[in-house]
């Protein structure tokens, strides 16, 4: 079972499945598609929210795209989840509950398995994929993203903008070569981009002359979160509105959107996204 919680995480299910549903009627008007559902961090099967007073399990998102048959299920599964642990958990589960259905479960990371699914894509023209991308920090590579270029993707991706990009950006702007490797890594960027994107550079006047110093941004999260949709637009035509994930002291999270190359996609997965974004 997984534990982690934020009624973000049922909002975030409830998003996936909701375009998953209309994904499969279209889906559904040209049988010349094959459909494939991919999870890169699918979970255990179930998800454990603790909030400290009550411990309530809920299905996790793989469960509920399973669950979807009407008007058709996705003609294939592909879950990825690196802990063997939840592997085994999230195959039995499937196993006894969907034995019908065509799904494969792998102990890997996804990034290799977002590779794997390029080159199957690129053989295999015919598929079209519904990814969801749901890690908890800033595991996917910027080349493993860059690899779908062109491809019939529509890519639900969860950015992890406070809790991952913003906590590396250190205010004084010294960040240690660890960390803006994994900033590079993370947005396919590099370091000088980087840092000019999110540091002002500022000068004081101090007894031995003038001493140059880096300034943050102040709306850095904000502005990691729409620097990562810029990047995904050089992969995809369009990327939706962003849904906004908050912690009870009203900081930025989390950024939730989704790339695609089809407008209609788009207009969906904004659709979806609105009426959270206004609560
Ligand atoms: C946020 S949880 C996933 C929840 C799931 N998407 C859901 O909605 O039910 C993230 C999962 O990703 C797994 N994980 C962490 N790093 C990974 C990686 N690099 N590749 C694949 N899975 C990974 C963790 O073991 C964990 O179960």
């Amino acid at each position: 079972m997984n534990q982690f919680g934020g009624n973000w995480t049922e909002q975030k299910i409830e998003m996936v499945v909701s375009y998953a549903k209309a994904y499969l009627i279209i889906m559904n008007k040209y049988p010349q598609f094959k459909s494939l559902y991919f999870d890169g961090f699918a979970g255990s099967g179930d998800i454990n929210q603790n909030d400290e007073t009550d411990i309530d399990a809920i299905k996790g998102t793989a469960i509920r795209i399973l669950e979807i048959n009407d008007p058709k299920s996705f003609d294939r599964y592909y879950f990825v989840e690196k802990d063997e642990k939840n592997k085994s958990e999230l195959e039995n589960t499937i196993k006894q509950n969907f034995p019908n259905k065509l799904f494969h479960v792998v102990a890997e990371d996804c990034n290799v398995k977002l590779e794997s699914m390029a080159t199957f894509l690129t053989k295999n023209p015919s598929y079209r994929t519904l990814a969801f991308i749901d890690p908890y920090g800033m595991s996917v590579d910027w080349k493993s993203i860059q690899g779908l270029r062109n491809l019939g993707v529509d890519l639900w991706i969860l950015v992890p903008t406070g809790m991952g990009i913003n906590r590396l950006l250190k205010n004084d702007g010294k960040i240690s070569d660890a960390w803006l490797g994994k900033l590079e890594r993370f947005l396919g960027l590099d370091k000088e981009y980087i840092l000019n994107h999110f540091y002002k550079e500022k000068k004081n006047l101090t007894l031995f002359g003038e001493e140059t110093f880096l300034e943050k941004e102040q709306n850095a999260i904000e502005k990691s979160g729409a620097l990562y949709k810029e990047r995904l637009k050089t992969v995809f035509k369009f990327v939706s509105e962003s849904f906004v994930m908050k912690n009870s002291t009203n900081s930025i999270m989390y950024h939730f959107m989704m790339a695609t190359n089809n407008a209609t996609a788009l207009k969906i997965a904004n659709d979806v996204i609105k009426p959270k974004y206004k609560n």
